[in-house]
């Protein structure tokens, strides 16, 4: 069996770990294009992710059997179209689908479509038209550019005033290019922010623990969004089959209705409100840093789940291990500007000498000859697994207190699993 996974990050690193765990010795993993972390799991595959058309052509040369997606770039790109049409079998959704994340007006028309618990919002296409709508949130309002912006395409505001900088600089500057022509303002939420992911296979699905990301840079939650800071899984488990009643079930009914409905993995983030749960987003992935939390829970080999999607099976069970497990993001300092920073060298060996935790690199720290380097942004994951979270959190923290100084050049927040849990 020849499975591509494709991203650069650490959780693609993360999904090729895990995929390799137990597999039979004549699986082999090839990794579009990967990093220094994933050269020890399988083989680079030095093409660009968004060249859906040269992609599938190499994955069919090369008898490919499945590809997993780990990013949405590729997806809105027609990556998984590509692949099936010369008959090769993925774990992503096609284009249209991916829309549900790459496109927030189609996501939130969607939402109101179906009646699925969401803010309400309104679609503005010019910056006047945006000022005219304001009226209608009192309460706050979340301005979202309509398409991908890395991050960078929502801005939640108290009051009204705090939004204009955002409308100016998307619907008048165009700072996000074609991303922020067109926006949606929703009312602003409040309460706590948890991840729903699930599996989605032709004949079933199945919903993974709940967990949380802390988004923000800074402890306490503060600071800018980034891509997320850390994660920990399972959290708040007596919600989930009220999720599953209110969010999950009719979702899925709602992605059949539209033939939106695909193999792959689908990631709600939602807000626990005082009014209940609420869809901020679809993401039609896995999370980054909640794979490398949300994997490793999973009982059944991830190997073996892939078998099952690549024949367009549904696997009979999904279980999940006992415990809590903590992943912690470092970064370089100025991570999230996107500056360009000299590589400094990089402790790995002293990470690696803790027998309990799981390194996920991820594109920016580099491995040559035998130094690893780290360049600018997020380096890697660092997981553990405890009996409950502190347990975990104090084997992630022990390492990282060990292995870092305070005058480093090295970023990453000490709370993570802490908080409303
Ligand atoms: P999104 O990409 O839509 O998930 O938004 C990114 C982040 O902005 C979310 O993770 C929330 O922290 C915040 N956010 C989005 N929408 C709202 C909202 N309606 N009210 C409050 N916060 C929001
Ligand atoms: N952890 C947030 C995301 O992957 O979008």
């Amino acid at each position: 069996m020849k499975i591509l996974v494709v991203g650069s990050g650490s959780r693609e690193h993360a999904m090729g770990y895990y995929l390799k765990r137990g597999a039979p010795s004549s699986w082999r993993l090839y990794f579009l294009p990967g990093n220094s972390g994933t050269r020890e799991l399988g083989e680079a595959v030095p093409l660009d992710p968004l060249d859906a058309d040269r992609v599938a052509a190499w994955a069919a040369e090369e008898g490919v059997d499945l590809a997993w997606v780990g990013g949405e770039e590729p997806l809105l790109k027609g990556l998984v179209d590509g692949l099936k049409a010369r008959g090769i079998a993925a774990f992503g959704p096609p284009q249209k689908a991916a829309l549900l994340e790459g496109s927030k007006i189609f996501a939130k028309t969607f939402m109101a479509r179906h009646g699925l618990p969401t803010a309400p919002f309104r679609v503005a296409q010019s910056y006047e038209e945006a000022l005219s709508l304001l009226r209608h949130f009192p309460q706050g309002v979340a301005v979202k550019a309509d398409g991908l912006a890395r991050g960078k395409g929502v801005a939640v505001a108290e009051e009204a005033g705090e939004a204009l900088p955002y409308l100016q600089a998307f619907l008048r500057e165009g700072v996000l290019g074609e991303a922020g022509r067109r926006v949606v303002l929703e009312e602003r939420l409040k309460g706590r922010e948890v991840s729903l992911h699930g599996l989605l296979f032709p004949e079933g699905s199945f919903l993974l623990p709940l967990a949380r990301d802390h988004k923000r840079l800074l402890d306490g939650d503060e600071g800018p969004n980034t891509g997320g800071m850390g994660a920990v899984a399972p959290v708040e488990e007596e919600l989930l089959p009220l999720l599953r009643r209110t969010i999950w079930d009719p979702l899925l009914e709602a992605l059949r209705d539209e033939g939106l409905y695909y193999t792959g993995t689908l990631y709600v983030g939602l807000m626990i409100t005082d009014d209940g749960p609420k869809i901020l987003e679809f993401n039609v992935r896995l999370g980054d840093p909640e794979a490398q939390v949300l994997l490793p829970l999973v009982r059944e080999p991830w190997w073996e789940i892939m078998a099952y999607a690549r024949e367009g099976k549904v696997p009979p069970r999904l279980s999940f291990r006992p415990g809590v497990r903590v992943g912690v993001v470092v970064a370089r300092r100025g991570y999230p500007q996107g500056r360009p920073e000299n590589p400094m060298p990089f402790p790995m060996e002293k990470l690696m000498a803790y027998p309990g935790l799981t390194l996920h690199p991820a594109r920016e720290l580099s491995h040559r000859g035998d130094r690893w380097e780290a360049g600018g942004g997020r380096l890697l994951t660092v997981t553990a697994c405890g009996k409950d979270v502190e347990e975990a959190r104090r084997q992630v923290y022990r390492a990282l207190e060990e292995a870092f100084q305070d005058g480093d050049d090295i970023h990453y927040r000490r709370d993570i699993g802490r908080g409303s849990l």
